[in-house]
């Protein structure tokens, strides 16, 4: 059979499809539609859009499986409408927002970051990643938020996969705005626990706790944990927190954890966890190229990485699990 290009020239102009994604969560479409279908032009003259691009625009996010049209009436899909709506619980735009104010324009600089190793964020301006971004109050908040949009489906899905009923105590660390622990918390009435991460972020992960009337069970344990002990718990989590750093970081903190269990504790490491043979998972692997424009060091690892780290640091028994999407757990049982 004849070669075709058609799938390289595809992939290159991939780019067109999600940023047209980004471009409409911007500029509140799923929103504007929440409220019932409009016709195009309610729909433009709602989201403030020049006649000449309008029609285009629509269409490609019909094709796209992200609008329907019927009898020239523009409507969410069902999962548009209970994902990307900015006035519902569900709302997952929040990460795709910060991709497209931060990650889009600083992956154009790929190949800079191939050539030099050098990250491509605010972090070039001088820094570390998260003493720059939580300067500023509003991006703290964003980027917490960000991360509880990515983590909602992965949340859920360690909920139910974990045997959580064989333990009554969990921290998650690295929380975040607290996505985590409140849907294990929400799933398991029986568990308390919380979260811990830097000082700055507790007033946000308090706030979100008590939006789900969680503060009686999840409580915030501030610190920084490369100078501090991890707090104590039979279950701890590390969720892309790991691929942040370098191997002797992780290597620190996976030994952090494994002295702030008791016997029979176990540690979550939940991540993008790139396929052993490194050849399929390429969600996993482009995080990995993620952390090279982010970070000063980090990199994403395979399952069998990540569970022969735990081993080195003392975990006895160790499982890879599929979470949800892109995302599995590695788990390590302290015996
Ligand atoms: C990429 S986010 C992951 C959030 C959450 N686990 C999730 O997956 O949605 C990494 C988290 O690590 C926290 N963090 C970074 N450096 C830290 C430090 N030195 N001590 C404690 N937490 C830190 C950040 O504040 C951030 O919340």
């Amino acid at each position: 059979m004849d070669l075709s290009p058609a799938r390289i020239i595809q992939l290159g102009v991939g780019f067109w499809g999600p940023k047209t994604l980004l471009s409409a969560i911007e500029l509140g479409v799923f929103s504007a539609l929440a409220g019932g279908p409009l016709d195009l032009g309610s729909l433009r003259e709602r989201i403030g859009l020049h006649p000449r691009s309008a029609r285009d625009f629509f269409d490609a996010l019909v094709a796209l499986d992200l609008l329907e049209r019927q009898d020239g009436r523009y409507a969410n899909t069902p999962e548009t409408e209970r994902f990307l709506d900015r006035a519902k619980p569900t709302y997952v735009g929040d990460y795709l927002e910060m991709i497209n104010t931060r990650l889009y324009d600083f992956w154009g600089g790929l190949t800079e970051a191939l050539r030099t190793g050098e990250p491509q964020n605010e972090i070039k301006r001088g820094g570390e990643l998260f003493s720059v971004l939580y300067r500023d109050p509003v991006r703290l908040k964003q980027f917490l938020q960000a991360m509880t949009g990515y983590s909602l489906g992965t949340a859920q899905a360690m909920a139910q996969k974990f045997p959580w009923q064989q333990y009554q105590t969990f921290i998650d660390i690295g929380c975040a705005q607290g996505c985590v622990p409140v849907q294990v918390a929400l799933a398991h009435p029986h568990l308390s626990g919380g979260g811990f991460d830097l000082p700055a972020v507790g007033p946000i992960f308090t706030e979100y706790v008590a939006s789900f009337r969680l503060e009686d069970r999840l409580r915030f344990h501030p610190g920084d944990f490369f100078q501090d002990p991890m707090p104590q718990a039979e279950v701890l989590a590390l969720g892309r927190v790991l691929h942040d750093w370098n191997l002797a970081e992780k290597q620190q903190l996976l030994a952090k954890a494994y002295a702030a269990l008791p016997r029979g504790g176990a540690l979550i490491v939940y991540e993008s966890l790139i396929d052993d043979a490194r050849r399929q998972h390429a969600s996993g692997l482009l995080m990995s190229l993620n952390m090279l424009i982010e970070t000063q060091a980090g990199f994403d690892f395979t399952g069998a990485d990540c569970c022969g780290w735990m081993q080195e640091v003392g975990f006895h028994r160790t499982y890879v699990e599929h979470l949800d999407g892109p995302d599995s757990m590695a788990v390590g049982i302290k015996e």
